[in-house]
């Protein structure tokens, strides 16, 4: 069925009356996590394609894809419902880590045989995006009995003790959890807008590389860390959460080149940037690097499934049954909505490339529209603005991004924010180039509202 829509409708300010009383409860009843009534008050009831229909009946566009996990729209392709419901009909939970069964053999077939590296691969199945960076760290520290990990300033791997560990973009995500895992060092990511360095990395990305790398091998490795120790370095190939950064092209091969020098394992967490979001299957295949664990997550699921994935160098398995596992791991309807949804990324990946051609022209527009917007970055279908005082001095305008994330949403676009003063713009991969056009002059008359 195509969606029916052509253009948000709200008739209702969001939060509606309907919208009013859930969010009353949901405030009484649900743990805090991230949301917040004042800023997006978004009670959904519903979606259809790139459409998302609040309890109210407002129709919005989606430029958000529930953070990347709804990629084929909502609530998921054709295709995937279709697998789904003929799964249904078998099994659904299949005890996949005590028991075989073939559908996770499929989905695991299959991911070995698209991610990058000429090697054989082997794939540990979870729930989450958490949970697929966990397993990558305990293989290093199983199969390599090395402890020490490096990781980057402006990272996001998830919430649980271990990812925690890595995790580096706000210090609420850390604040009153130290101590968490000991053996994580930190060191800054080539963020070629803002870096320590106050280097411009887009007139100077060599440079900006350079720094970065002499800045693991000089200091941390020449003073306090021996890199014979050093298990692996866990890396965003575009950081999300932290802010949407696009690292410089060269980056990852000089970091390839340093962590070869040394036996260092190299894993690239793909949770957010993996299946198509930037126009690849995997974010780090724009790099050109064949990293030794990916990590997924989110869109994986095709939208109505929760699955994680690590997907490893067998060369370094877990050494003994037991040495980790779960219960969800290798499910079965997750593991076949899994698979249609690799299928169907597949077959839509050469489209994005003419999307991201609309996206950033336009977006580019936009910053030479308004002096707030300090920089656009992205690649595929991931892009961000980042909103500044002052574009000399950079200062975060963290007041002008939310208002204008509150302006969108009652015109009827749906963003969300990253970093501290950008807003991500990542709409379903399934969108078309005329939706695009409609989110953009919902977002530029929200910009010039909000300033
Ligand atoms: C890059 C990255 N890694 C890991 C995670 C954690 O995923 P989850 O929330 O499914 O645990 C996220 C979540 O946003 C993410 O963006």
């Amino acid at each position: 069925m195509l969606p029916s829509y052509t253009r948000p409708i709200v008739s209702v300010e969001p939060p509606g009356p309907k919208a009013r009383e859930i969010i009353e409860k949901h405030e009484k009843l649900i743990a805090t996590t991230t949301h917040d009534p004042k800023n997006l008050p978004l009670v959904i009831e519903r979606g259809e394609g790139v459409w998302l229909v609040d309890v109210d009946g407002n129709v919005y566009l989606d430029f958000s894809s529930g953070i990347s996990v709804a990629n084929l729209g909502y609530p998921t392709h054709p295709e995937v419902k279709k697998a789904v419901l003929e799964q249904l009909e078998k099994i659904a939970h299949a005890a996949g880590t005590d028991f075989y069964n073939p559908y996770q053999v499929m989905l695991a077939e299959k991911l070995a045989s698209i991610a990058p590296g000429d090697f054989s691969k082997k794939v540990f199945f979870s729930n989450s995006g958490t949970e697929s960076i966990e397993a990558a760290v305990k293989l290093v520290k199983n199969s390599r009995n090395r402890h020490i990990f490096l990781a980057f300033i402006g990272a996001f791997h998830g919430r649980t003790m271990g990812s925690l560990s890595f995790t580096a973009s706000k210090p609420v995500h850390k604040k009153r959890y130290f101590p968490t895992m000991p053996g994580v060092v930190h060191v800054p990511y080539p963020n070629p807008y803002r870096n320590p360095w106050h280097i411009d990395g887009y007139e100077n990305p060599d440079e900006l590389v350079n720094r970065v790398i002499e800045y693991i091998e000089y200091w941390i490795f020449g003073h306090f860390i021996d890199p014979g120790e050093v298990g692996a370095i866990v890396f965003e190939p575009i950081q999300g959460e932290g802010g949407y950064v696009v690292p410089p092209i060269n980056f990852f091969t000089e970091l390839e080149k340093l962590a070869e020098k040394y036996g260092i394992v190299l894993i690239d967490d793909e949770v957010q940037m993996g299946l198509g979001r930037t126009g690849k299957m995997f974010a780090i295949e724009h790099f050109k690097i064949e990293p030794d664990i990916i990590a997924l997550a989110k869109a994986l699921g095709g939208g109505v499934m929760p699955i994680g994935a690590t997907i490893f160098n067998s060369q370094l398995n877990f050494l003994e049954p037991g040495a980790h596992s779960n219960t969800f791991g290798g499910h079965a309807l997750a593991s076949v909505a899994a698979l249609r949804t690799v299928e169907i990324v597949e077959e839509i990946l050469p489209e994005i490339a003419k999307l991201e051609k609309v996206l950033r022209e336009e977006l580019l527009e936009l910053k030479n529209k308004y002096e707030v917007v300090g920089d656009v970055r992205g690649l595929g279908l991931a892009w961000a603005i980042e909103f500044v005082k002052d574009r000399r001095t950079k200062t975060y305008n963290t007041a002008v991004r939310n208002r204008v994330l509150l302006e969108a949403l009652r015109r009827g676009l749906v963003l969300l924010g990253c970093g501290k003063s950008t807003i991500r713009i990542i709409p379903p991969l399934i969108i078309t180039e005329e939706q695009i056009k409609i989110g953009l002059e919902i977002l530029s008359e929200a910009i010039r509202e909000a300033v």
